[in-house]
């Protein structure tokens, strides 16, 4: 008997912001390998009859490696378990979903993608930012605040009238907002960063290219967070007043 893996997205951390077909799976799983990011999530596995396997990855301290949980999902498929891998927002953005794809389709297991909402959108949304603004900039720019300077390319994002939104990219906030600058952007250009998005711990601390460096690290800032840099962050200041959240 072969079983299947599920690679499910669990949203940015809200129970009732799962897809029902992701809530079918979790509740249908043998096994449920699990990362850190998905909030009050963790609460409503621990009600299921799967296995429940913590496997987050936190920078600089990796409980597992990429390599073992690649293995961990082919080795409980073919032993004929229903696997959920479930990830924080979606799966496929920024989230290793595609690397442990590839993995199971090249060891021949089959496989379910099942996206979740992305924190790059929802987090935003949620601190009274829309991504999009008819009007503003025609474009939005998802960005690894942990990729090396070589791969990124500073000046063509510095001159693309796009929303840039950053992922894992607090601890490089101080280079993110440089670079930027140094190829052309406007140092005013505003900046919003959101802590811990759609939790009761969210805070959003908003300023310019030019001095919000220094406010994060005044309001000390922790992740996981997301920055937005562009003009809908201008928004917030109207839409907070009756966003209900
Ligand atoms: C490894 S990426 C995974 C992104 C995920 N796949 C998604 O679609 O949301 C983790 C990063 O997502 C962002 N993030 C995820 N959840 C967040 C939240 N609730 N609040 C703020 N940032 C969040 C942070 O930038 C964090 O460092």
């Amino acid at each position: 008997m072969v079983g299947k893996v599920y690679i499910v997205g669990a949203g940015p951390g809200k129970v009732d912001l799962l897809t029902l077909r992701a809530l079918e799976v979790i509740k249908k799983a043998d096994v449920i390998l699990y990362d850190e990011l998905i909030g009050e999530v963790t609460e409503l596995l621990k009600e299921t009859k799967a296995e429940l396997i913590s496997v987050g990855k936190r920078r600089g301290a990796h409980k597992f490696e990429q390599e073992e949980i690649n293995r961990m999902m082919v080795e409980l498929a073919r032993s004929g378990k229903i696997v959920v891998r479930l990830k924080g927002g979606d799966p496929f953005v920024f989230g290793r979903g595609g690397e442990e794809a590839e993995f199971l389709a090249k060891e021949g297991v089959n496989f379910e993608y099942i996206p979740g909402i992305s924190s790059a959108i929802a987090v935003p949304g949620n601190a009274g930012i829309p991504i999009t603004y008819r009007g503003y900039d025609p474009a939005v720019v998802f960005i690894t605040g942990q990729e090396s300077r070589e791969r990124l390319n500073w000046g063509a994002l510095a001159k693309l009238n796009a929303t840039i939104v950053v992922l894992m990219g607090l601890s490089n906030i101080d280079g993110i907002c440089r670079n930027l600058v140094e190829n052309g952007k406007d140092p005013e250009t505003p900046v919003a960063v959101i802590e811990k998005g759609f939790s009761r711990e969210e805070r959003v601390v908003v300023g310019t290219l030019r001095d919000i460096v220094d406010k994060v690290k005044k309001q000390s800032i922790t992740a996981p967070a997301i920055i937005v840099i562009g003009k809908v962050v201008e928004l917030r200041e109207i839409l907070q007043k009756y966003q209900s959240r």
